[in-house]
C-alpha cells in the first residue's frame, strides 16, 4: 500500500525537531483526522537555509513533511512556495488517495511558517496574500 520511499521517510524522517531561534513558525492541523504539524524555518537573505518539523500525525504526514523539508531546504522562498503537495506526493512515489490530505498538511505548515516570517518582518509576499490554512482539506 505504501511506497518504499514513504516507508523510508517514515522510519527515518529527515529534519525532525525544532529550531530554537526560528525566523518563522507555522502550525496547522487537519480537523478531520486531528493531526497537527509544526514547521520551523530559518531564512538567510531569500533562502530557506534551515527547516525542521514536528508532527503529531500519521505515517504519511511524517513521510510528507520529511520529504517536503528535503525539497525546501536551500531553495529561495519563491521556489519553495512554488512546490505543491503534488510535488511532495510525486517525490514519495505516490500516496494512497485517502492519504493525500497528509501531504497538504506539509505544504500548509510551510506556507504558514513563511507567512509568520513575513508578518514579523513586514515583508509582503504576493503568493501568500490570500493564504489561509485550509483546516478541512481532504
Ligand atoms: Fe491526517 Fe495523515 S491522516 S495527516
Amino acid at each position: 500500500m505504501y511506497s518504499k520511499k514513504v516507508m523510508e521517510h517514515f522510519m527515518e524522517p529527515h529534519n525532525v525537531g525544532e529550531i530554537e531561534d526560528a525566523d518563522g513558525i507555522g502550525e496547522v492541523g487537519n480537523a478531520k483526522c486531528g493531526d497537527i504539524m509544526k514547521m520551523y524555518i530559518k531564512i538567510d537573505g531569500d533562502i530557506v537555509s534551515d527547516i525542521k518539523f514536528k508532527t503529531f500525525g500519521c505515517a504519511s504526514a511524517i513521510a510528507s513533511s520529511s520529504i517536503a523539508t528535503d525539497l525546501i531546504k536551500g531553495k529561495t522562498i519563491t521556489d519553495a512556495l512554488a512546490l505543491t503537495n503534488q510535488d511532495v506526493v510525486d517525490s514519495l512515489d505516490g500516496l494512497p488517495p485517502v492519504k493525500v490530505h497528509c501531504s497538504v498538511l506539509a505544504e500548509q505548515a510551510f506556507k504558514s511558517a513563511v507567512k509568520d516570517y513575513a508578518d514579523k518582518n513586514n515583508i509582503d509576499i504576493p503568493e501568500l496574500r490570500d493564504f489561509v490554512p485550509d483546516e478541512d482539506h481532504h
